[in-house]
């Protein structure tokens, strides 16, 4: 919309991390067998995927997740860090991308590299992302919240619209290479989860190692971890003044923002964008 971003396929990327070079990057990309993708749309658990795949991919090691910063641990293949920490990543490599579906580099289609999809109730996300543009310089004055929502629900958000986002990785294409879980199943049942990631995965942990993850990643733990919870980027670029990026970590948290006007048009739109998709919330039972 402005200096801040650049248009992709009509999507709107923060150019402090994306670039033509970056994006090139990522369409040349090939994609290993092995690879473990993790996709959301921004702000529906990814930091929390960046931190639970790798301990589950290396047998409960603690030492990457309290030594490597998030994105290089796991880096966001469309971001400009990504061509310079791809080749220091031992394999099976962990991968992260809020690209939708269809724009994912074609080697991508062609691999067997398995995806983890993680969605959160979009009125949570609204929200998260809401403050999140409160704090980051390098995206747009959300305005108000009612403002924030009419730019959330027509597209004018990093990598566009949720609606499209969630359908366009429901492509029956994918088959059991991906696992769809959401941020609410988490919150609720975090080693539940862990496990169920664990056995996509093929992975085997013992139940001392599974215990030792899934405290360490529980929100109250991660928000401490300077690894992962984004201390070390600059006030000028995330101001911790303003909000935090691992802010309050609940499901529900929209209760304290919508009114119940706003909530019903925005449920009335979403419902309307998703109806034939076959996507069933789980959120909302
Ligand atoms: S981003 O910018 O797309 O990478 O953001 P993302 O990581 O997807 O989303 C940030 C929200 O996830 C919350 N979060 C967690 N919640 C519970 N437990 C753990 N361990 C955890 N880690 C991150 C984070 O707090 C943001 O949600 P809100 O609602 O703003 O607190």
């Amino acid at each position: 919309s402005n200096d801040l971003y650049l248009v992709y396929h009509g999507l709107f990327l923060p150019k402090l991390a994306h670039s033509e070079n970056s994006l090139n990057y990522f369409e040349k990309f090939v994609v290993q067998d092995d690879d473990v993708f993790i996709v959301s749309y921004p702000k529906s658990g990814t930091t929390w995927m960046q931190e639970i795949i790798p301990l589950l991919l290396n047998g409960g090691d603690l030492t990457p997740v309290q030594t490597i910063p998030n994105w290089d641990r796991v880096p966001w293949l469309e971001e400009t860090r990504a061509a310079v920490v791809m080749d220091k990543l031992s394999s099976p490599r962990a991968i992260v991308s809020h690209m939708p579906y269809h724009l994912m580099p074609s080697t991508f289609f062609s691999s067997k590299a398995k995806v983890v999809y993680i969605a959160r109730n979009p009125k949570d996300v609204v929200v998260s992302s809401f403050h999140f543009h409160r704090m980051a310089s390098f995206l747009d004055d959300p305005g108000t919240f009612e403002e924030f929502i009419n730019k959330f629900q027509t597209g004018q958000v990093l990598f566009g619209k949720w609606t499209d986002h969630m359908k366009s990785w429901k492509n029956p294409d994918l088959g059991d290479r991906i696992l769809y879980i959401t941020y609410e199943e988490l919150v609720q049942d975090l080693r539940g989860g862990i496990k169920r990631i664990l056995c996509f995965l093929g992975r085997k942990l013992s139940e001392d190692a599974l215990d030792r993850v899934t405290e360490h990643c529980q929100f109250k733990n991660m928000k401490h971890n300077k690894m992962s919870n984004y201390s070390l980027v600059p006030q000028e670029i995330m101001d911790s003044n303003k909000s935090s990026f691992l802010r309050k970590g609940i499901a529900g948290d929209w209760k304290n923002h919508f009114s119940p006007e706003l909530e019903a048009k925005f449920i009335a739109t979403i419902n309307e964008e998703m109806k034939g998709s076959g996507i069933r919330f789980s959120w909302d039972e």
